[in-house]
């Protein structure tokens, strides 16, 4: 699996064990920021937090995921935000899902897309994968807008289909193959 991915503003790495009190500052600083879009831990021990990122890097040893936390050129030691290509499936499926989130401040800038963009050829190209998944709520607009943007295409509408913070949300289903990645390419 790639270590790091260069991009005009940002440095993508995957995790690292070191990374450990860089991500407790991104989660700590963004839990009112995510808070309605994902389920937060509040009350994780220092020792459950080691044994997640744990987990994470052996998925990614295993290939069973890739994961790349995201860093400015100008800090490259503070996170910034995470992009996630998890649930690799190979066989005749080669699909996985994508997962992401940045940090309030530096929402709105185009770093999401940029790093998204980066991970999505990381997928095709050197992971060989053959669909991406992306799903979110009707109401995350930012979340729609982003992955149009990249040539994600709506396929569906899953009623009840996560349980975030204590309750089955619904979720628009998005996917992007590798053929409508290459043709949406070919529009810029
Ligand atoms: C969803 C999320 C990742 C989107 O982040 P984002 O910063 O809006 O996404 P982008 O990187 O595409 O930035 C786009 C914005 O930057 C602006 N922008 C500025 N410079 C830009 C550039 N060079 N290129 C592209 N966009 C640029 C755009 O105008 C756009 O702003 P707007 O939406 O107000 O019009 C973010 O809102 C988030 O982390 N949300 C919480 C977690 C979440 O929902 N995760 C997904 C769960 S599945």
């Amino acid at each position: 699996m790639k270590k790091q991915i260069i991009t005009s503003n940002l440095i993508l790495k995957t995790p690292r064990i070191e990374d450990l009190s860089s991500l407790k500052v991104f989660e700590n600083r963004n839990k009112n920021h995510l808070a309605k879009w994902e389920t937060i831990n509040d009350f994780s021990s220092e020792e459950e937090d080691h044994k997640r990122l744990m987990n994470w890097l052996k998925e990614c040893e295993e290939e069973k995921s890739a994961r790349f936390f995201i860093f400015t050129k100008e800090n490259p030691d503070q996170i910034i935000g995470i992009g996630n290509l998890t649930q690799i499936v190979r066989g005749v499926f080669q699909a996985c899902y994508l997962g992401y989130k940045i940090a309030h401040r530096y929402e709105g800038k185009g770093f999401m897309f940029e790093a998204l963009q980066e991970t999505i050829c990381y997928a095709f190209e050197e992971l060989q994968l053959h669909r991406i998944m992306a799903n979110y709520m009707p109401i995350n607009i930012r979340n729609a807008k982003l992955l149009n943007r990249l040539g994600f295409v709506i396929e569906g509408f899953a009623r009840n289909y996560l349980f975030i913070n204590n309750r089955w949300e619904d979720h628009v289903l998005t996917a992007l193959s590798k053929e409508e990645w290459i043709g949406h390419q070919s529009q810029f």
